[in-house]
């Protein structure tokens, strides 16, 4: 049995809910929007005399080649429903994922009258730690596995590692590892996203050299330094290819890559250290030999 309900609460209801609500007029080829409700305004940051009578695209600002797009077009076109989750953009710029429902509204004749749309920010689903870094964007890496800084426990252990190379005539690999256009992903995505972007690939990097003895840590802000003992020149060749296809496997959404993903560059110097080698000429080499990677693109590495 439906209970009746009046109008007004109706209205009230769609305008104090949580999420964007919104009606486009499916008469005009561009969908201009001819209702937004205040969720609407909250998400994006932009009054309703703003949007009205405006599509929605603007709300994907530069980021169109999103693959979302095209199943929106085509949803549309065929007067359809339709679930996507896509990236938008708000008034001040900062950018929010967005899980659009889009339902068409036929009248008795069956002519396609309006679009609703209804608009969900999933952004804190999609990047976890997005909400706990919204205030403190700077806060250290601590993932479950030991990332540490470069001024505390690398510097002993590194310092300890090269000592006992120096001492058994065996390998030391040292590693710097950054995600491409980094600054790019910040300045589209904001701090938050990058942060959250930098920890999943300091927490792979991690893993991937998580036997104890190696160590890694946050270093220069936006990279990862590694020193590794035990692995052959092509064992650890084999090891920076995994580690690269992993970190391209996160799927951490990066419109400025070719990729369309977060892509890293690994510098690599692999060695039998000299009795007078120091842990700072070898981070120098590593990082010389991450420039060399990035002179030759995105998702490579170089060894020397
Ligand atoms: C009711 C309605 C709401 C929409 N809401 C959004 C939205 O919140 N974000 C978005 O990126 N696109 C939204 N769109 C889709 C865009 O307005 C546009 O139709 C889509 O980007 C495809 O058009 P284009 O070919 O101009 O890019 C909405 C469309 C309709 C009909």
């Amino acid at each position: 049995m439906t209970t009746q309900i009046s109008r007004d609460l109706l209205a009230q209801a769609v305008d104090q809910s949580n999420d964007g609500i919104t009606i486009a007029d499916a008469s005009q080829s561009d969908w201009p929007l001819i209702y937004v409700n205040a969720g609407f305004e909250r998400l994006t940051g932009y009054n309703a005399s703003e949007l009205l009578g405006k599509s929605c695209h603007f709300l994907q600002g530069t980021d169109t080649n999103q693959p979302e797009i095209t199943l929106l077009r085509d949803a549309l076109q065929q007067g359809k429903n339709c679930l996507v989750t896509l990236r938008n953009y708000r008034r001040d710029g900062s950018m929010f994922w967005n899980e659009l429902s889009l339902s068409p509204v036929r009248n008795e004749a069956g002519t396609l009258t309006h679009y609703i749309g209804i608009q969900h920010d999933v952004t804190a689903r999609i990047l976890p730690d997005h909400h706990l870094h919204q205030t403190a964007p700077r806060t250290p890496i601590q993932p479950d596995h030991p990332v540490i800084d470069i001024d505390g426990r690398f510097e002993e252990q590194f310092s300890h590692m090269l000592q006992t190379a120096q001492r058994t005539h065996s390998l030391l690999s040292v590693l710097v590892i950054q995600p491409d256009e980094f600054k790019h992903f910040n300045e589209r995505y904001g701090h938050a996203a990058g942060h959250a972007c930098l920890r999943m690939v300091g927490e792979r990097a991690a893993k991937s050299f998580g036997r104890s003895s190696d160590c890694i840590a946050n270093y220069n802000g936006d990279e990862f330094a590694v020193v590794s003992t035990s692995d052959s020149a092509e064992g650890l060749q084999q090891h920076l290819q995994k580690l690269r296809d992993q970190i391209r496997a996160l799927n951490i959404p990066h419109s400025d890559t070719p990729d369309g993903v977060v892509t890293i560059c690994i510098g690599v110097i692999s060695l039998v250290p000299q009795r007078d080698t120091t842990a700072q000429e070898l981070l120098n080499q590593a990082n010389t030999a991450l420039q060399e990677a990035r002179r030759h693109g995105h998702d490579s590495e170089h060894l020397v």
